[in-house]
C-alpha cells in the first residue's frame, strides 16, 4: 500500500505570487509526462552504477529510501539487485510509470528480485519511523527542488531522523557553473530534433534559462516546437507547442557541508562526476556521501 504524508503538510515560506507559481511549475511541469522524461534521460547511467555500488556495499539486508525516485531510473536497478526500496516522490504520474515498468518486467518474465514500495510524500516530511532505513539516496538533482536553505535543512533533518545510527545518506546535485548560469536567457540552446515518444510527432527540443543570484534559483525553460518543415530548424517568431518550466536551486559546496553538519551528519566524501574527482571548475556533478554517527 502507498504510504502517504498528511495532505497539505508542506510548509513553504510566504513568497511573492509570481515566484511561488514559477516554483510550483518548476517542480511539477517536467514530471507530468514520464514517458517523455524517460526518453530524455535514457542515456544517463553513471549515477545508476554509483548508487548500485553503494547499496551493494552498505545496504544488503537493510531498507533503501530513495527521495525523488520518479519513474524508477535508479529504484528499478536497485530492486533488480535484490534490495527493498521505498520509492518516495511527490508526483503520482512518475510513481505510476515506475510501477508500469515493474509490471512490464514481470510480464516479460524478468521480475525484480527485490521489492519497490511507493511513498507519495514530500521529501521534507517523511512518513517513516525514526531509525527505520539503512541507506537514503537522493539521485539526479532532486534536492535542487528545495528552494531555500531552510527547505534543504528540513529535508536533511528528516533524513537524519529516519536513518539507523551508522546509516548512510548519499546524493548528487549539480556543481554550480557560473559561466553557464550567465548564458543569454533569450537565446535557444541545445536545439535537438527528436520524435516524440508518445505522439510520434517530429519535434524540436531546446532550452534557455535565467539565474537569480539572490535566491540561487535557476529558472530553466524547455521548449518543444513542432518540426513541421522536417529540417530540425527553429522558426523565428513561432510560438512553441509547449514550454516546460524547471526550477533548480544552485547549491554551493560549502552550503551543503554547513547544512549537513547542522543536521548532525558526518561528511565522508564530496567528489566530482561519480569518479571520485576533486571539485574543480570542470566538474558537473557533486556527489556526496555522509553518515549518521552511531552515538
Ligand atoms: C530529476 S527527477 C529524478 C527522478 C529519479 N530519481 C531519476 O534519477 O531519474 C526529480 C524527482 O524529484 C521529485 N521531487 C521534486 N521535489 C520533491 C519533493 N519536495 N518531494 C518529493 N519528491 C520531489 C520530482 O517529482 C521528480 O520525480
Amino acid at each position: 500500500m502507498t504510504k502517504q504524508a498528511k495532505p497539505g503538510s508542506r510548509a513553504r515560506r510566504e513568497l511573492p505570487a509570481p515566484l511561488a507559481q514559477l516554483l510550483e511549475r518548476g517542480t511539477t511541469d517536467h514530471y507530468t509526462d514520464p514517458l517523455l522524461y524517460d526518453f530524455e534521460y535514457r542515456d544517463q547511467a553513471d549515477d545508476v552504477e554509483w548508487y548500485c555500488a553503494l547499496a551493494e556495499e552498505r545496504a544488503v539486508g537493510r531498507t533503501v529510501l530513495e527521495l525523488g525516485a520518479g519513474s524508477g531510473r535508479v529504484a528499478i536497478p536497485l530492486a533488480s539487485e535484490g534490495h527493498r526500496v521505498l520509492a518516495l516522490d511527490r508526483m503520482e504520474p512518475m510513481l505510476a510509470q515506475l510501477f508500469t515498468k515493474l509490471e512490464r518486467l514481470a510480464a516479460a518474465g524478468e521480475p525484480v528480485s527485490g521489492t519497490v514500495e511507493p511513498v507519495l510524500a514530500d521529501m521534507m516530511d517523511l512518513p517513516l519511523d525514526d531509525a527505520s532505513v539503512g541507506l537514503v539516496i537522493a539521485p539526479f538533482n532532486c534536492l535542487m527542488h528545495l528552494y531555500d536553505w531552510r527547505e534543504l535543512l528540513a529535508c536533511f533533518r528528516e533524513v537524519f531522523r529516519v536513518l539507523e545510527p551508522g546509516g548512510t545518506f548519499a546524493f548528487d546535485v549539480l556543481l554550480p557553473d557560473l559561466e553557464w548560469l550567465r548564458w543569454d536567457p533569450n537565446e535557444r540552446h541545445a536545439v535537438t530534433p527528436f520524435v516524440h515518444p508518445r505522439t510520434g510527432e517530429a519535434m524540436i527540443y531546446s532550452t534557455n534559462h535565467e539565474y537569480d543570484p539572490e535566491t540561487q534559483i535557476c529558472h530553466i525553460r524547455i521548449y518543444y516546437d513542432r518540426d513541421e518543415a522536417g529540417d530540425g530548424q527553429l522558426k523565428p517568431g513561432r510560438e512553441p507547442e509547449q514550454t516546460v518550466h524547471l526550477a533548480h536551486r544552485q547549491i554551493y559546496p560549502d552550503e551543503l557541508r554547513a547544512l549537513l553538519g547542522i543536521a548532525g551528519f558526518e561528511l565522508e566524501s564530496q567528489t566530482g562526476d561519480f569518479l571520485d574527482l576533486s571539485l574543480s571548475a570542470d566538474i558537473e556533478v557533486q556527489a556526496v556521501i555522509c553518515t549518521k554517527p552511531r552515538s
